[in-house]
């Protein structure tokens, strides 16, 4: 892969958005190490250690997760369906092969304008979220983002290497036009397609993984990606004031958070509870934050995956004053 980082600064002028709300959904199924220890050859202690992850759940389809997450969303902001220009829904787990899942998802929340899927793996919340941004640089006025996976279901769980690893859920959060230059500070998005075998899963199948190589490959490209977004915005890891990382394994997170000198006091985890939920584990980590009053507004707010491709991407966003772009009326 390339060494240079691809770090983008959005182009001066550029019509700005910023979120303005945010839902989640996790299904009611809590599989916990204890469930594994008892039909595989793993130990509750073995997963805690290796990964940091205790329980995740399973259950559901990623569309009904992704329409109570996006419904989450549209309500927090009183908004309905008619308000949305585009719904962007980030997932590798789609429920059809034909058609997107956008489409089942647009039609429950009654959302008229555009939809549809995007697949970065792991790293597509992010993109969708600098996707959105470019749709409503050209004129749309808000675009609801989903990140919502069923990765259960392209699971083998007997295979003691993914089975322990991975969960269900769903996180959305709305993105809507404002009068300033907007939220995203920089971005970086990337991808080396020759280490796509690294993991991947048939159509039809579950998911191998190389668990070593993505762990190595997780932590450098998480740090590099950090670093472009970083220095697109002109900000440096001592401006953050929290960083969202893709909810894989802690240790990935200690490793690239340790590099870029950011301590657990400016990190956002929910993976202990939910697993590794590909597109849904950033927007579920960014929104257990903001409910634990974690983010105020003008925070610099950096978000970074990494995942299957082999993808990642990374945003540094100043969060916005939600409460008085709600009140202005610029949701109305
Ligand atoms: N319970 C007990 N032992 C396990 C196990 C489990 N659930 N899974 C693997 N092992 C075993 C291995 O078989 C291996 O045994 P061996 O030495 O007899 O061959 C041993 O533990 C060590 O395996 P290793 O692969 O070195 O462990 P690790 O510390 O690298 O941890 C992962 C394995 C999968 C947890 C880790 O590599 C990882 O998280 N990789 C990244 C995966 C990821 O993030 N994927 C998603 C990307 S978006």
């Amino acid at each position: 892969m390339s060494d240079t980082p691809t770090g983008t600064r959005p182009a001066p002028g550029t019509r700005g958005a910023a979120i303005v709300s945010w839902g989640t959904a996790l299904p009611d199924n809590v599989v916990t190490n204890a469930d594994f220890e008892a039909r595989l050859d793993t130990t509750d202690a073995w997963i805690t250690e290796r990964t940091g992850i205790k329980e995740r759940r399973h259950g559901g389809s990623t569309a009904s997760l992704a329409t109570e997450a996006g419904r989450a969303a549209l309500d927090a902001a009183g908004l309905t369906g008619d308000d949305i220009d585009y719904l962007l829904l980030a997932t590798t787990t789609p429920d059809y092969q034909i058609p997107s899942t956008a489409s089942e998802v647009e039609d429950a929340l009654g959302i008229r304008g555009g939809a549809s899927d995007l697949n970065a793996a792991c790293s597509g919340f992010v993109y969708a979220l600098v996707h959105a941004h470019g749709l409503i640089a050209m004129g749309l006025q808000r675009v609801l983002i989903i990140g919502a996976e069923t990765m259960s279901r392209v699971t083998d769980m007997e295979d003691r290497n993914t089975a322990i690893l991975f969960g269900d859920g769903a996180g959305a959060v709305v993105v809507e036009a404002t009068d300033d230059d907007g939220q995203l500070l920089g971005f970086d998005l990337g991808s080396d397609g020759s280490l796509r075998s690294l993991l991947d899963a048939p159509i039809g199948g579950v998911m191998q993984m190389n668990g070593k190589e993505v762990f190595r490959q997780a932590v450098t490209v998480m740090v590099r990606s950090a670093n472009a977004s970083l220095a697109a915005a002109g900000a440096t890891a001592d401006d953050l004031a929290l960083v969202v990382p893709h909810q894989a394994n802690i240790r990935i997170i200690d490793a690239a958070c340790n590099r870029l000198g950011i301590g657990s006091d400016r990190l956002a985890t929910v993976l202990h509870a939910t697993g590794n939920t590909s597109s849904a584990s950033i927007p579920l980590a960014l929104v257990d934050a903001l409910d634990a009053g974690r983010v105020a507004p003008g925070d610099l707010v950096l978000l970074v995956g990494f995942g299957a491709g082999m993808s990642w991407a990374s945003a540094v966003v100043r969060w916005p004053d939600v409460d008085a772009l709600r009140s202005s009326g610029a949701t109305s």
